[in-house]
């Protein structure tokens, strides 16, 4: 008999951002900038590498294993919020909420730490790198990639875009799921990582990986005076401005291309291998293209500044989505290990 063509299997993407700070570049062109090219589009057809749905929430309560202070961490969520949308998560196309607004992620976190071996946490990158550094952990960190498993199972996830450093983590939800399932049936949707697309770090303004911990990041929406003064203390070397150089080794060189139009990356390259230029002329450059690239974002995000309550609408708008579906998985897998005393248990009759 033939086989009938299949059609392709629904996808669904989810990812969870913490809000520890406000976004730099690395977040935005590592992370959010694929978050965004992955909405589903506003009519028609699946497009491209979009999904046909998404998921993205501000991660409030992986945050507090870091932050402690109650108003800055209600800043940080808010500001990611404002940030994400001005950057261009369309909450028309993605479902845009707060990871602590949806409780039922928190009591299926529970359920799956019921099967979570004690080793496989100890393995984990975040856990065990605090404790050879000497330092004490609390369990919430300890536990930190439950609560990650939690939050993917919960909406069914298919694919979930993250950067390299999370994907021992997504390895840890899938093995969580695959026990639980053999434990009590197919409760769970197993999800597959998708590194995102380019895979490059984004250098920070010395060089090294752009990160908050290494204090070299540029925010995305810096205000023109402090994004000057950091673009200007760039670090370069010493070499003579006749030299000819390799633009593909140069962090100037790469932030540049991250935000100048291709015409101009190429022109900055074919300079670097001339030789015969100033740094400083292309930290100008530098300044200038950041400025044009993120205008339309920074006009979006003054819009939102001003308009407190779209915001919140928006969250809770999200959450209500996201709910329905975390209510329908915590259901599943309450009724599956024995929770729902009301559930009649297959093949008996009430
Ligand atoms: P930070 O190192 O500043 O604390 P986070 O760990 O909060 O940043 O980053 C959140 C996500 O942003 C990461 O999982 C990764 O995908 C992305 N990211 C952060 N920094 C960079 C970078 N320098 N280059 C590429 N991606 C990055
Ligand atoms: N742990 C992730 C990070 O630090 C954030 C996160 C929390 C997440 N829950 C998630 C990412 C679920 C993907 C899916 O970047």
């Amino acid at each position: 008999m033939a086989t009938e063509p299949q059609p392709p299997q629904a996808t669904r993407a989810l990812s969870g951002i913490q809000p520890t700070g406000r976004f730099h570049w690395g977040n935005y062109f590592g992370a959010i900038r694929q978050y965004i090219e992955l909405q589903p589009a506003a009519v028609g057809p699946r497009s491209g590498s979009a999904a046909d749905e998404a998921y993205y929430f501000i991660a409030d309560l992986h945050a507090l294993t870091t932050v402690r202070d109650p108003a800055r961490l209600r800043g940080f969520v808010r500001d990611a919020a404002i940030d994400l949308v001005a950057l261009g998560l369309d909450p028309d196309r993605a479902v845009l909420f707060v990871q602590s607004d949806v409780p039922e992620v928190t009591e299926l976190a529970w359920l799956l730490m019921t099967v979570t071996p004690m080793g496989l946490l100890e393995r984990c990158h975040a856990y065990k790198d605090k404790k050879n550094r000497g330092l004490p952990a609390d369990a919430g960190l300890f536990t930190y990639p439950v609560l990650m498993a939690a939050d993917i199972l919960a909406y069914d996830a298919t694919v979930v875009p993250v950067g390299e450093d999370q994907v021992q983590h997504i390895e840890v939800c899938r093995d969580l799921a695959g026990t639980f399932n053999h434990l009590y049936g197919e409760v769970f949707t197993l999800p597959q990582p998708r590194l995102v697309a380019g895979g490059g770090k984004v250098p920070g303004t010395d060089g090294q990986k752009m990160s908050k911990s290494y204090e070299n990041t540029i925010e995305v929406f810096e205000e023109p005076g402090p994004l000057k003064k950091k673009i200007m203390r760039i670090m370069t070397d010493s070499r003579s401005m006749e030299e000819a150089k390799d633009p593909e080794t140069d962090h100037l060189y790469q932030l540049v291309s991250l935000v100048a139009p291709e015409a101009d990356r190429l022109a900055l390259a074919d300079l670097y291998r001339r030789g015969g230029f100033g740094y400083g002329e292309v930290k100008k450059q530098l300044l200038a293209a950041a400025g044009v690239f993120f205008a339309t974002a920074r006009t979006q995000r003054a819009e939102l500044e001003a308009d407190p309550e779209r915001i919140e609408a928006i969250l809770a708008a999200g959450a209500a989505k996201a709910r329905v579906r975390a209510s329908a998985v915590l259901a599943r897998a309450r009724q599956a290990c024995g929770l729902d005393r009301t559930a009649v248990p297959s093949g008996r009759k009430r």
